[in-house]
């Protein structure tokens, strides 16, 4: 279904029912699974909860109950979540290869001297559209270890310098993201080094599995905070998708929690990187990929290949996939940058404004009225939406935010 003014492309999922849980699906993202990551990553001294921020005039003015940030762009001083998951996983490779299970090890034991001479330095290998590397880099370096990193065509030169800053090497290829992906496999059996990856595909789940568990922390620490002040939960989550590991996280994590009663999911994507809604448009049971260039100025969500283990819990519990044009994350980066009178300013990058640009324009359109009315987006709905990332190219932010790059025409 298409909305011929803003070009927005989405399908329905009849596929989510109530009492549709499927235990084998998420186990993994259990909220005591997501405990023991966490209790893990606090004994970092760089961590710390990122806010949840509620925008109560946008809210008002969209016509919903509630609209609530949690805003990952302060999280570790990285300005985007994606250090929470390639921390989680170095850690549990150390672990691994210790022969201990995490709760037996603490941070201490992993840089001492003893625990570095038996590993010596390891390397770490990757491929990114950035902010997935510089998670990466920045664990390895912390842990006392190395990482190589690959870019994939087109990628931001501020990007590659803020991964070298870490001390990882790093580098732009001329190959799209999934097969820099393949090229970081070829390159870590030649250098005997470890593929961190933030996706899984037949026969690599364990690493990416441990990634998701350490992005569900996100959902962990909204949960939390949301019981602590004894306010509802979100009946609405907006989940923007590169490979989806990420949204499937956060999806699983809620499952595992609320069960039956779990928010509605909405998977969002950029027009020219939307495997999820093509795949669910296609609609055989199976994950279908999106090749080429993939241009968009949602670099994070530039992946054209779906995670097969995100994509089975996605395709189960997901209510619409929803396929976007740069416009929506634009018009999010500035609706976020300009709040209305007594909400808070978030500075939001690309992938993490399209939730919100999206939201607004549902609100607002009359011809997006049947997608409204399916994911019943009304005066009840508490949405939440992620704001991934900050300003992490911060010169294309600037064209965007102060001079209208983009613009969104109603
Ligand atoms: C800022 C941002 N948001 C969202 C995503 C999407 O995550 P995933 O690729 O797991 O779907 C990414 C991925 O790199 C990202 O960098």
């Amino acid at each position: 279904m298409a909305d011929s003014k803003s070009q927005i492309q989405w399908i329905r999922n009849d596929k989510t029912g109530k009492n549709s849980y499927k235990e084998e699906l998420t186990t993994f993202l259990n909220p005591s699974h997501i405990n023991h990551a966490l209790q893990w990553l606090k004994q970092m001294e760089e961590y710390q909860e990122t806010p949840l921020v509620y925008l109560k005039k946008l809210a008002g003015l969209m016509g919903v109950q509630d609209i609530l940030i949690k805003d990952e762009s302060h999280r570790f001083d990285l300005n985007a979540f994606k250090v929470l998951g390639g921390a989680y996983a170095v850690v549990r490779v150390l672990c691994e290869r210790l022969g201990k299970e995490p709760e037996e090890v603490s941070l201490k034991e992993l840089l001492s001297e003893d625990t570095r001479k038996k590993f010596g330095e390891i390397l770490f290998v990757t491929a990114t559209d950035g902010n997935h590397g510089h998670g990466l880099a920045w664990a390895a370096n912390k842990l006392g270890h190395k990482a190589h990193i690959f870019m994939p065509k087109g990628s931001s030169l501020f990007r590659l310098k803020r991964i070298q800053k870490e001390g990882a090497t790093a580098e732009i290829t001329d190959l799209n993201y999934d097969d820099a992906v393949r090229y970081s496999q070829e390159y870590a059996e030649q250098n005997s080094g470890i593929v961190v990856q933030d996706t899984a595909w037949e026969n690599y789940e364990k690493i990416p599995g441990w990634i998701m568990q350490g992005y569900a922390i996100m959902a962990n620490e909204i949960i939390m905070e949301i019981e602590k002040d004894e306010r509802k939960p979100p009946t609405h989550i907006m989940l923007q998708a590169g490979v989806g590991s990420f949204a499937a996280a956060i999806v699983g994590y809620f499952v595992e929690k609320y069960r039956e009663n779990a928010p509605k999911f909405i998977i969002v994507e950029p027009d020219q990187a939307d495997c999820y809604y093509r795949s669910a448009k296609i609609n055989d049971g199976l994950p279908h990929a999106v090749g080429g260039d993939m241009n968009t100025i949602m670099a994070g969500l530039a992946c054209g290949e779906p995670n097969l283990v995100g994509w089975k819990i996605i395709n189960h519990y997901a209510a619409a996939y929803i396929s976007c044009p740069d416009e929506i994350a634009a018009r999010g980066m500035r609706i976020l940058a300009a709040p209305l009178d007594g909400d808070e300013i978030i500075i939001s990058g690309e992938s993490g404004a399209v939730g919100v640009g999206l939201l607004s324009v549902i609100m607002e359109n009359a011809s997006l009225k049947e997608l409204k009315d399916h994911l019943e987006l009304d005066e009840n709905a508490r949405v939440l939406c992620i704001n991934t990332e900050g300003d992490t190219d911060p010169e294309h932010y600037r064209k965007v935010v102060w001079d209208g790059k983009n613009p969104y025409e109603a």
